[in-house]
């Protein structure tokens, strides 16, 4: 295997490309869990100050120090590991408890390096009615539940749009005045609380508002020097020329407005959220990197055109076969086989599922859900394409298609008896009614597991990659072979 390069080597080879950039947000072009982490971990030594606009707990980022010590964020930007200055925006869903056992985690991590992190003084404010809210909603859809990440996003994203949500700078006002905001939301659902108690959905005494108060307050000093304007402290970032990296959480098939609806989360993770959630004009957002991962995942419910396999049966097998996941003997024998038997042509789709979910240990890093794997999705991503506008494409996992004779692509879809244009879809509830047209492209024989050089990639990854870059109409720049950080290539353009 070649010699794996330094990130110093990395930034040097990426300078021309990222290094003119004063702002880039970083997108999910699929269903979420396409690696975003391990990509903004990368670029983000060009940057100054990285921001969360979208998304909430419900998000998982995982970055390594410099150390090598792996960090899981669901709320603070990553970057925050690379002692960047942190900014939680507008846009990002706010749960204090969760927030403080997520800092408490990385001050023990980093100690003197941390970098300080600032939260906006708008953003919504959980409450503990938050999660029962998402427990009665999700209750009441019944068998088409959403299969949330049960961090209370819906009712994040959706009290501030009725006018009753406590906002974080609500923290710092008198308690008269706070526990009256409290109650309004309190009273607003307050017969949906008693109808919980009484069918017996929450056992637990139903919290008042002074309760709520005490419980908030009590913690509300821990984050009082951080809680700022953040619109006002960006733009000033930009007047000084420090360069500011958005990070988005989930992705264009979870985003609430384009997204799947109504199988979504509720943020605006396309790169459109990024100057809402923070405060930024559009005119100062610089370029969108999107990530898209090889073969995408989904969890939860909803469309999934190129899904490879039934998401149920897709979700429980991690449960089923948990040896596969976490041991290390188990699972090599399991890949041999199945790889074996791909070889030979003599399996469906099925067993294609379970050979990329056990290759790619796909399961929820907030949920521990199996993921179900799809195919690659060609007017999916031109579909994204569009939305996000991006000026590359970051591929992540190329590594998995090693060895196999040729995998399916998706290269169009038929709906009714008409194969779409590319980029258009039907409405989203239509979506799971596409066929999705596919095609075999031939793969390579070679293990390209932690390869980093565009040179040393076989010519059969090579002509994979040109080809599917001609397919969506996006120059790719980064492909990840592995989860190290040097795992990377740079694809020339
Ligand atoms: P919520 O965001 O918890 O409301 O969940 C809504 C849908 O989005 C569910 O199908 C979740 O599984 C999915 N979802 C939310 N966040 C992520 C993520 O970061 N990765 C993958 N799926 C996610």
């Amino acid at each position: 295997m070649p010699l794996a390069k330094s990130l110093t080597d990395l930034y040097r080879r990426l300078q021309p490309t990222l290094g003119s950039e004063q702002t880039v947000v970083v997108v999910g072009a699929n269903w979420g869990d396409e690696g975003k982490g391990k990509i903004i971990d990368l670029v983000m030594g060009f940057f100054d100050v990285v921001v969360r606009f979208s998304g909430g707990a419900n998000a998982g980022h995982t970055v390594m120090t410099d150390e090598g010590v792996k960090v899981v964020t669901h709320l603070i930007p990553t970057g925050l590991a690379q002692g960047k200055v942190s900014v939680l925006g507008r846009g990002e869903f706010f749960n204090l408890e969760l927030f403080l056992e997520e800092l408490k985690m990385i001050t023990q991590i980093l100690g003197a390096k941390l970098a300080p992190v600032y939260i906006d003084q708008m953003a919504p404010l959980w409450t503990p009615w938050h999660g029962l809210l998402e427990i009665w909603f999700e209750s009441v859809r019944g068998n088409s539940r959403i299969g949330t990440t049960n961090k209370a996003i819906g009712p994040l994203a959706a009290l501030p749009k009725f006018r009753i949500s406590p906002v974080v700078g609500d923290l710092f006002i008198d308690r008269p005045e706070f526990v009256a905001a409290l109650t309004l939301l309190y009273q607003s659902f307050l017969p949906i609380f008693e109808a919980m108690k009484t069918t017996g959905l929450v056992a637990a005494e139903i919290p008042a508002p002074e309760a709520v108060a005490d419980r908030l307050l009590g913690l509300a000093k821990e984050i009082k020097d951080k809680v700022i304007d953040t619109s006002y402290f960006l733009s000033r970032q930009l007047v000084e020329k420090k360069k500011i990296l958005f990070e988005g959480a989930q992705a264009a098939g979870l985003d609430s407005t384009w997204g799947t609806y109504p199988y979504v989360s509720s943020g605006n993770s396309v790169a459109a959220g990024a100057p809402l959630g923070s405060g930024i004009p559009p005119s100062q957002i610089g370029a969108a990197l999107m990530v898209a991962k090889t073969l995408p995942t989904r969890v939860g419910s909803g469309p999934f055109p190129s899904e490879m396999w039934e998401r149920t049966a897709a979700q429980n097998f991690a449960k089923e076969h948990p040896e596969l996941f976490t041991s290390a003997e188990a699972k090599k024998e399991f890949l041999a086989a199945a790889l074996e038997k791909i070889k030979q042509g003599q399996v469906g789709h099925a067993e294609l599922s379970q050979y990329f979910q056990v290759l790619g240990d796909e399961r929820g890093a907030t949920t521990g859900r199996g993921r179900s794997v799809g195919f690659i999705d060609i007017p999916w991503l031109q579909y994204a394409t569009r939305i996000n506008g991006p000026k590359w494409i970051a591929l992540t996992r190329f590594d998995m298609l090693s060895g196999l004779p040729s995998i399916p692509v998706v290269m169009g879809y038929k709906f009714r008896g008409q194969i779409l244009a590319a980029g258009q879809l039907p409405s989203a509830r239509q979506l799971s009614e596409v066929e999705p047209i596919l095609e075999a492209w031939a793969c390579w024989p070679e293990n390209i597991y932690g390869y980093s050089s565009w040179e040393d990639l076989p010519q059969g990854a090579k002509d994979f990659l040109n080809k599917l870059e001609e397919k969506v109409g996006v120059p790719i720049l980064l492909v990840g072979t592995g989860p190290e950080r040097s795992a990377v290539v740079i694809k020339p353009s």
